[in-house]
């Protein structure tokens, strides 16, 4: 038996390695060839210590020195000693170079460009390679543009289809370098390299309520945690509720994915809160957070995922700490519209 464990650097990157049943997760790791940060191999000086994001990891033996109750307490392990009894994340605060890391590069070709509205392209990716590209609903690629002049980064929208295709869902920025291409240049067949994957921001196990705030493009990670979910037969007995906040109606994309996913999980539910709803029925107006009542919070016992732009992530954090209220879970993800 193994486990699948994600080792999350500072600078975004996930590598994930298997961890055999037994095996500490730093022997899993250089044997893998992760040079994670070691020492004594003994649980005495701490030089291997983590912080546990997910997953169930027995911590073995360690001096306090090493790990102090606190820094148990607040989820740290020492990776020499810890072994798993689950799939989990740890984290490091080392930069994956330092452990001669590097993610995935990938070959990809366009397969679909659809523009959804004035403000949103879906973008359809196509390689057999994504086939065996491994990533957590939630995380992101750099895109890398094809004249060589860069990459942005985009949530993965989707997991990877059995026709081997993976979806990203892009906000239009006018006169940004990505946004120009797919405006003016990109074809089906058209290639493009992906590198992945990357971000602390993915579905953990359900294991309370789940509220997750989207702004604008920012559900495109919601459609691949929801995906994964129904994947996973996810029966949940807990709440399952997204609550999708834009501008216009030309914002609002993704509706007939939230449906099948309505369809599919008897406990998920979803609304839309809109500045201007134009009459539009069922449409809340105002911003998410006008209506992030007690009853949707759960009264804090949610586990909370925001991912928008900075300014809701903002006014979220600000809205919480005015009603006192500290959820049990909170993951949140800023983007920003790169140029
Ligand atoms: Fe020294 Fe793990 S390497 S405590």
């Amino acid at each position: 038996m193994s486990y699948r464990i994600g080792l999350q650097f500072e600078d975004g990157l996930t590598r994930f390695i298997n961890c055999r049943s037994g095996e500490s997760v730093a022997d899993a790791a250089y044997r893998q060839g992760v040079r994670t940060p070691i020492d004594c191999r003994e649980g005495a000086c701490g030089t291997c210590k983590c912080h546990i994001e997910s997953g169930i990891f027995a911590l073995g033996d360690y001096a306090e020195d090493a790990l102090a109750p606190a820094e148990v307490a607040q989820g740290f392990g020492l990776t020499c000693q810890m072994r798993p009894q689950s799939d989990g994340v740890v984290a490091f605060q080392v930069e994956s170079t330092v452990c001669q890391v590097a993610p995935s590069r990938l070959d990809v070709t366009v397969a679909e460009l659809e523009r959804l509205s004035s403000s949103t392209y879906r973008l359809r990716v196509q390689s057999p390679s994504l086939q065996t590209l491994f990533f957590l609903p939630g995380q992101y690629a750099h895109l890398h543009l094809p004249d060589g002049s860069g990459f942005r980064a985009y949530s993965f929208s989707s997991l990877c289809g059995p026709d081997h295709t993976i979806q990203f869902l892009i906000r239009n920025v006018p006169g940004g370098a990505m946004s120009t291409w797919l405006e003016s240049k990109a074809q089906p067949g058209d290639a493009l390299t992906l590198t992945a994957p990357y971000g602390a921001f993915y579905l953990r196990p359900v294991q309370r309520p789940v509220l997750m705030l989207a702004g604008g493009t920012g559900l495109g990670p919601f459609l691949a945690m929801l995906e994964s979910m129904c994947k996973a037969d996810v029966k949940a007995q807990f709440p399952v509720h997204l609550m999708l906040g834009v501008n216009t109606p030309n914002d609002l994309v993704g509706l007939h994915e939230l449906n099948q996913f309505a369809e599919g999980l008897p406990h998920f539910t979803y609304e839309v809160c809109m500045l201007s709803p134009d009459g539009l029925a069922g449409v809340k107006q105002g911003y998410v957070t006008d209506h992030l009542d007690r009853e949707r919070l759960h009264d804090g016992d949610v586990d909370l995922y925001l991912c928008g732009p900075p300014a809701m992530v903002d006014a979220v954090v600000t809205g919480l700490n005015a009603k006192c209220l500290k959820t049990r879970g909170f993951y949140h993800e800023r983007f920003s519209a790169g140029h």
